[in-house]
């Protein structure tokens, strides 16, 4: 494998096989999103009706984008920032792509300073049934209960988890731990959602999962809701997918590549909601509150912290052991995410400095780490506000300027080279005649409609 030269002159990593990067990637996206996030929504917007816009996202929208993100990472070879300055061809374009890359990788910032508190609470979460176990019942309560000390703690512990991967670089950080925790998730949610279907009470989940209310999926906060989700779960706009791309070969067929990435999150998504709703319902089943006074759900917090361990109290000797099983899921999800989303100004420092990769991951980590506690110490306000800010404002606007980015400035005969290095890729195929058209004209005014909907 040709090592390609850094700016310091250290060569840049690069996956080792195609596998450890679908495994990687496939980590990045599969991750609370999809286990967390989408069932919740999907039970309470429209149920099959949600399913649908978002699967039409997810294949009209979200893979084109992950192409668009791979193929400008890989062609870069660089940092977000400069990858896209590249696609520029005067100097005032060039100066517009890396402020869209810089803001990509402010947005991956913003992500982590959430996504770590959350993730925090599934490592505690997994920690205090084997705290009762060994009859710490008092250090069990403190894990579970929210509180200030928790909360920071946990935040902690999971920077700690993510910097550990991070620092050791490229193959043996991310591709190494993605290729071992990611086929244990499978195999953890798979068998978790066989068990949870024959509980009594799990057909009534799986019936609220299919049942089609279009109603409520026509609602705008629903449909930025999707949209919001679509960018999130594959990762795009935040340049995770970006540097991924960049570490990947130059013969690797990334139209391919992307449909096992997408196909990956989008079935984890569907087990999880086969896991998360039928689980809700034996909940119900077994005398445990689901709606609220209104006869809406319960939010989704609520649900993942209060409800499941509501249920899992009723399971009787298998309690701690499911309870453990679930939590460790949730963690090993988020873990494979958010190192990718520390990767990013990681990279970026890297290449931008000639300090090594591990000092650079220490100190982006105790940056990214501060702002998560920044979120901690304002957790009512912060909390959601990033939420929103990173998710439903900076990824759409980020992957607005990628699409025009690469729809109309990437000169053609670049774009060629990249696409004829492929393995197997026909520049006069079909997907590649028609990709770069779609980029140019449905991306752009896809996402400028569904943003428009919320105005
Ligand atoms: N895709 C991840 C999830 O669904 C979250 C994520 C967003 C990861 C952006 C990296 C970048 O949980």
């Amino acid at each position: 494998m040709a090592a390609i030269q850094n700016n310091d002159g250290a060569s840049r990593g690069h996956f080792g096989s195609r596998f450890g990067f679908i495994m990687a990637a496939a980590g990045s996206a599969v991750g609370v999103g999809n286990i967390w996030g989408f069932p919740t929504q999907a039970a309470s917007n429209g149920g099959g009706a949600f399913l649908m816009v978002y699967m039409f996202l997810i294949f009209l929208l979200g893979y084109p984008m992950l192409v668009a993100e791979l193929m400008v990472g890989r062609h870069g070879q660089t940092n977000p920032a400069d990858a896209m300055a590249k696609l520029g061809r005067s100097p005032v374009t060039k100066m517009i792509g890396s402020l869209i890359g810089l803001a990509s990788i402010i947005c991956a910032a913003m992500i982590f300073s959430f996504y770590a508190v959350l993730s925090g609470w599934f490592v505690s979460n997994t920690l205090a049934p084997i705290a009762t176990m060994v009859g710490a019942d008092e250090v069990s309560r403190w894990l579970i209960d929210f509180s200030f000390s928790r909360n920071a703690v946990f935040t902690l512990v999971f920077a700690l988890m993510c910097i550990y991967v991070i620092q050791k670089g490229v193959q043996d950080g991310i591709e190494k731990w993605s290729k071992r925790l990611m086929p244990l998730l499978f195999a953890i949610l798979i068998a978790s959602v066989i068990y949870i279907l024959f509980q009594p009470g799990a057909m009534e989940g799986v019936s609220a999962l299919f049942t089609v209310d279009f109603e409520k999926v026509m609602h705008p906060d629903v449909i930025i809701g999707a949209l919001g989700q679509t960018f999130f779960s594959l990762s795009i706009g935040t340049g995770a997918m970006m540097i991924y791309g960049s570490y990947l070969k130059a013969n690797e067929n990334i139209s391919k590549l992307a449909v096992h990435v997408t196909f990956m999150d989008t079935g984890v998504a569907f087990l999880a909601a086969m896991l998360i709703l039928p689980a809700m319902y034996v909940a119900k089943h077994n005398g445990v509150t689901i709606f609220d006074g209104s006869g809406n759900l319960l939010s989704s917090d609520t649900l993942v912290f209060t409800v499941l361990p509501a249920l899992f109290a009723t399971m009787g000797a298998a309690e701690h052991i499911v309870a453990i099983i679930f939590f460790a899921l949730m963690s090993v999800a988020a873990l494979t995410s958010a190192m990718s989303v520390v990767e990013v100004p990681t990279s970026y420092i890297v290449d931008k400095t000639a300090m090594s990769r591990k000092k650079v991951t220490w100190i982006v980590g105790a940056a990214l780490t501060a702002l998560a506690m920044a979120v901690v110490s304002n957790f009512d306000f912060m909390f959601g506000f990033m939420i929103k800010l990173a998710t439903e404002i900076t990824q759409p606007l980020v992957c607005l300027g990628l699409a025009i980015f690469v729809g109309w400035l990437w000169h053609r005969n670049s774009l060629l080279t990249e696409i004829k290095g492929q393995d197997g890729a026909d520049e006069n195929g079909i997907f590649w005649k028609v990709w770069p058209l779609y980029v140019k004209f449905v991306c752009p005014a896809l996402i400028i409609v569904l943003i428009s909907t919320t105005l």
